[in-house]
């Protein structure tokens, strides 16, 4: 492995060179008009892959956006890991607050400021050049290598279950290594064992046949405005818990000993407000506020409209007012049934002055990982060797609904071994990724490959 991570750190800075030519390519997936990024990101990533040596590289095409696959297979007798990783970027708006253009890569303090570059592109491509440090490093990979890097992980992986259903046998591995989460803190390895899913709906309701006048009609019509929130208002208690009917019937119970190993963790609270800059947080009554943003089920308005939006006053009652909504989910719910029972909530509330128009975005499932599976072993042993110390083990409050489909579509499990950080700003303007993070995750990689080879 020693020529391996030597080549690595030869090739420090053409790693970086080559990941900012790609961070260039605007891979929005949510936008249509940039479908043609998408694709050329995707080319970007096959050469990439074909360059430093994979021996089958394809672009293989979906209803939606391509899947970049490729696979090195050296001896059927070896283990063979299945990298994931997506490399479409959510959109960059509001581009106003960007202190440089998104796509426009910089440099600042050690930190790589463009969308991508922690979410995902950054950290997807710490395993392409730990695959081309072991290649050209060493000569071969010391084990069997695939790569599914999927372009609609932003829009909720839409057409991936049908791809894994579609090529089981091409996916065929031992473990699924993911690099899209978050290190625990700058200075803390970590893994990650679990994560939530999502239901994610939208509401429409409709009252008169117009904007109306507000001194002419007010005090003769309902509000649709005012009614859409007095539904919202009411799905929380004083306690901040989630008011809807059986949203916690299938929640799974937190046991002591997962209570006691999250109050065991480093947690920086005070960080953690400073950093959003709250001065009082709201969790969950009888929960910390590290469980409730990982393991605890939450409902959050998401958007809302309706009625006069712009400059000053505008005496108006809105004929329409509309939100989307997300709930976070924890095992064992299930993002459809959450769905129906806020479809059910509003059916059955929306007054009978209005009309409700109820719709299920997406969903993804919650994921809890086998902490005591071999990889798992590999995984510690990779980022001790980075970090010089021992890694903890965590869960976070994102979604990667694909990782519960490797499970029960592929039987796979999975290791998520991710370099973000909360203050990354994913999703965010100002989106940035550390490059000693991207280098360090590229040796984690070099050496997670070993470790799970002598497994
Ligand atoms: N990389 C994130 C998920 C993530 C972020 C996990 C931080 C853990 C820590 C991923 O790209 C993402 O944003 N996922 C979406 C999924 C949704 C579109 C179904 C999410 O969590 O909102
Ligand atoms: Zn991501």
């Amino acid at each position: 492995m020693q020529k391996a991570l030597t080549y690595a750190a030869d090739h420090a800075d053409q790693q970086v060179s080559e990941l900012l030519e790609w961070l260039r390519i605007p891979s929005v997936s949510a936008d249509s008009n940039h479908a043609g990024d998408v694709k050329k990101a995707a080319e970007w990533l096959a050469k990439n892959l074909r360059d430093i040596g994979m021996a089958h590289v394809e672009i293989m095409p979906t209803p939606g956006h391509p899947v970049v696959y490729a696979e090195h297979i050296r001896d059927a007798q070896l283990p063979t890991v299945l990298v994931y990783g997506h490399y479409d970027v959510q959109p960059p708006d509001p581009l106003e607050l960007w202190d440089s253009p998104p796509f426009e890569p910089v440099i600042k303090d050690g930190l790589i400021y463009a969308r991508g570059s922690c979410d995902d592109k950054g950290q997807a491509f710490m395993h392409v050049k730990a695959a081309e440090a072991w290649i050209k490093g060493e000569g071969q990979l010391p084990l069997n290598l695939k790569f599914i890097i999927e372009g609609e992980e932003e829009v909720g992986s839409v057409h991936l279950s049908q791809f894994l259903e579609a090529n089981k046998q091409k996916l065929a591995a031992d473990i699924v290594v993911i690099s899209d989460t978050s290190l625990f803190a700058e200075d803390v390895p970590s893994i990650t064992y679990g994560l939530r899913g999502l239901a994610y709906v939208e509401v429409e309701l409709t009252g008169p046949n117009r904007d109306l006048h507000s001194g002419v009609y007010g005090g003769g019509v309902h509000n649709p405005l005012n009614e859409l929130c007095r539904l919202i208002t009411n799905l929380h208690d004083a306690d901040h818990r989630v008011t809807l009917p059986g949203f916690y019937d299938a929640v799974r119970h937190l046991s002591d000993e997962e209570r006691a190993g999250f109050a065991s963790l480093p947690f920086d609270e005070a960080g953690w407000k400073a950093e959003v800059d709250v001065a009082e947080t709201r969790t969950e009554a009888g929960y910390t506020l590290l469980e409730g943003i990982t393991a605890r089920p939450t409902l959050d308005l998401n958007g809302i409209w309706g009625g006069y939006q712009g400059e000053g006053a505008k005496t108006v009652l809105p004929a329409k007012a509309g939100a989307k909504i997300s709930c976070r989910l924890v095992p064992d719910q299930q993002p459809d049934d959450v769905a129906e029972m806020l479809r059910k909530y509003f059916e059955e509330n929306t007054p009978s002055t209005m009309k409700l128009r109820f719709t299920a975005l997406h969903g993804g499932h919650a994921a809890m990982v086998d902490i005591h599976h071999p990889a798992m072993q590999a995984a510690s042993k990779a980022m001790e060797g980075v970090y010089g110390r021992k890694p903890v083990f965590t869960r976070e409050g994102g979604s990667i609904p694909i990782v519960a489909d490797f499970k029960n579509i592929l039987g796979l499990n999975t290791v998520l071994m991710g370099f973000g950080l909360d203050s990354d700003a994913i999703h965010s303007p100002n989106e940035k990724y550390g490059i000693d993070r991207f280098h360090k995750g590229i040796e984690a990689s070099v050496r997670f490959m070993e470790a799970f080879a002598n497994r």
